[in-house]
């Protein structure tokens, strides 16, 4: 049984005193919940500070992107031994955000993938097609390349740690969400794409979550797909109230 997963995207909002306001917040409501994986990735600036209030606590902590070196000359970057000192437990990787505004690509997702397991943490690794994509029925054929080429020389023993998140970019922010039989879809054929490219272990114990408009009211459809083991959520994860309604409501 694969418990179910759910992470707060923030993007780039929130300021240091916001983000631990909202923190506070959502520990006090979310204490009693053992069945979900409840994760929060705040922006660089806030993490240390959101990381000495879940301590202890049912919530893990993510960033949102990182370098693959481990230090160096590499001005504005963020390496993943830094991450984990500031006290994250996963890294978002390959979001469509930083594919199309900052040249991510399957390759930079690979090299990420690694480095950031290298350090003991486990990669939220980002799948999905644009709505042109999708409209000329291609929708299979690029979320079959990024597995194949962000995933290329991740071993099993690795691949068990990581978390896919299937966003359909034309989702994204949009209040357009895949409806649960489109998002089952594809996350029926990612898992058995990993069936035949790892093992059947393997593909029943990974965690396949959806993200793009996710929210309280929808949340539970989705959700009660087979294939769907949570969820990548931005705008709903920005105010308590409505991410703690959304993970109740997933229950
Ligand atoms: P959204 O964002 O829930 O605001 O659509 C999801 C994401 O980009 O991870």
């Amino acid at each position: 049984m694969r418990k179910l997963f759910i992470a707060g995207n923030w993007k780039m909002n929130k300021t240091i005193s916001e983000a631990v306001e909202l923190v506070n917040s959502l520990k006090r409501e979310v204490v009693d919940i053992e069945s979900v994986d409840i994760v929060v990735c705040p922006v660089f600036t806030a993490l240390s500070e959101v990381a000495d209030l879940v301590i202890d606590s049912n919530i893990g902590l993510g960033a949102q992107n990182v370098y693959w070196e481990e230090v160096g000359a590499f001005t504005g970057e963020v390496s993943p031994k830094m991450l984990k000192d500031a006290g994250c437990k996963y890294v978002i990787i390959g979001h469509s955000e930083r594919r199309k505004y900052f040249g991510e690509t399957n390759e930079t997702v690979l090299k990420k993938i690694k480095a950031v397991q290298s350090a003991g943490l486990s990669p939220i690794v980002c799948v999905g097609e644009t709505l042109d994509e999708r409209e000329q029925k291609k929708t299979i054929e690029v979320i079959e390349k990024q597995l194949k080429d962000g995933l290329k020389e991740i071993k099993d023993d690795n691949l068990e740690d990581i978390i896919i998140a299937y966003e359909p970019v034309w989702a994204i922010g949009t209040g357009k969400t895949a409806t649960p039989e489109q998002a089952e879809e594809i996350h029926k054929f990612i898992r058995g794409w990993i069936k035949e490219n790892y093992s059947s272990d393997i593909s029943e114990e990974i965690r396949i979550i959806y993200g793009g408009s996710v929210k309280s009211s929808n949340a539970k459809d989705l959700m009660s797909q087979p294939d769907i083991d949570g969820a990548l959520v931005g705008g709903a994860s920005l105010e308590s109230q409505l991410f703690v309604e959304l993970i109740k409501n997933s229950l």
